[in-house]
């Protein structure tokens, strides 16, 4: 498996731009080319293809799908009575100074070092929780070490022993919170996935918990899009659920803001419910808080501040929480306990 070099995007394309994407655009390629590029295929041989193509259009673009949910959505503004708002967020009985957490990623490099340890320590510098994708037990330590407090995700490995292992080290490590992406368990063709050369597969409601009880941390199971995966995640004995179509690995996802308010009715405040996909602002995380999310993940739209280091990336950070505190002051909302649904019109006009 090729390993490429970090390539420049800008963050406003960057954000906009799908994995499969991302991968065709030459950034590092996340956890399974193979599976990826395959939802990417060109509709017309590669010959063919003038030079300079305009990005492929992919039918069904789920990350478009999304961005056009998250834009049909209007909030109304309060401003009797209203007071100046906290941003402050509990978690797992620790406070951070921001909902806007970091998304798990992976295979992140920057000119002349670790691109994972530069985004572990935006996260630290922003007092936001962080995520880490995948990686090698080193890679976790070196996070760790940075004092960003870290929820590490765990791939749905066939081998349930090594899925066991790398949760007996994410806790020995010092993670807070550890879990597992379950949307990486296939790949495009109906095949179970092999992610760098590591064979994947589903997990049954029974591994789950057995995973939760030998975890000890809080378990969270990410890629979750469906009030029956929320269910069996309950069952389970999961503590929280990240809505996740995983940056468009399946086309014509829901958008998991769209699909929060049926399984929030599922949860019923039981876990924790987390959001990733196409968050790009302040206003985007103010929208899934409102509508009953926890807290919110950004990757892709971080990704390109890392090669100009921990500070700016963190800056973008705390960018968006002002932001979202903004709208929260404009709303008449003082605390992230405090969302009220109310706030949010569909766009029908
Ligand atoms: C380079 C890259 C690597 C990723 N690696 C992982 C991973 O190892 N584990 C995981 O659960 N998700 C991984 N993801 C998916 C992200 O966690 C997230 O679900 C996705 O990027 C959508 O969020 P975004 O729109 O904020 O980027 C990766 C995404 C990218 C772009």
């Amino acid at each position: 498996m090729s390993r490429r070099s970090f390539v420049k995007v800008s963050t406003a394309s960057l954000a906009a731009m799908s994995i499969p994407s991302l991968v065709a655009a030459g950034a590092d390629a996340p956890e399974s080319p193979v599976s990826l590029e395959s939802s990417a295929a060109p509709a017309v041989p590669q010959q063919q293809q003038p030079q300079a193509a305009a990005p492929a259009v992919r039918p069904g673009d789920s990350d478009a799908i999304t961005r056009a949910f998250f834009d049909s959505l209007l909030v109304e503004t309060r401003y009797m009575d209203a007071e100046k708002p906290s941003t402050k967020f509990e978690l797992f009985g620790e406070t951070f100074e921001t909902p806007v957490m970091t998304a798990a990623l992976s295979h992140l490099r920057v000119p002349g070092g670790s691109g994972l340890v530069v985004y572990a320590q935006a996260a630290a510098a922003a007092g936001a929780v962080h995520w880490m994708g995948m990686g090698e037990d080193h890679d976790l330590e070196e996070v760790v070490a940075t004092g960003a407090r870290t929820i590490k995700v765990i791939k749905p490995h066939e081998d349930n022993a090594e899925v066991f292992r790398r949760i007996r080290h994410a806790v020995g490590a010092g993670c807070f919170a550890v879990g597992m992406d379950i949307d990486h368990a296939f790949n495009g063709t109906g095949g179970y996935d092999n992610v760098y050369g590591l064979p994947m597969k589903p997990k049954s409601t029974a591994e789950m918990r057995s995973f939760v009880q030998a975890a000890g941390i809080p378990f969270i199971v990410k890629g979750v899009l469906s009030p029956s995966d929320a269910k069996k995640c309950l069952e389970a004995g999961v503590a929280g659920i990240v809505l996740s179509h995983h940056g468009g690995r399946v086309a014509y996802s829901i958008p998991p803001l769209l699909a929060l308010e049926q399984i929030a009715d599922v949860v019923k405040g039981r876990m924790k419910i987390f959001i990733d996909c196409g968050v790009v602002s302040g206003m985007d995380a103010y929208k899934c808080l409102a509508l009953g999310a926890d807290a919110v993940s950004v990757g892709r739209h971080l990704m390109p501040l890392l090669r100009d280091g921990a500070d700016a990336t963190a800056a973008r950070i705390k960018a968006m929480t002002a932001e979202l505190a903004g709208v929260m002051a404009a709303t008449g909302v003082t605390s992230l306990k405090k969302m009220d649904p109310t706030v949010i019109h569909r766009m029908a006009f």
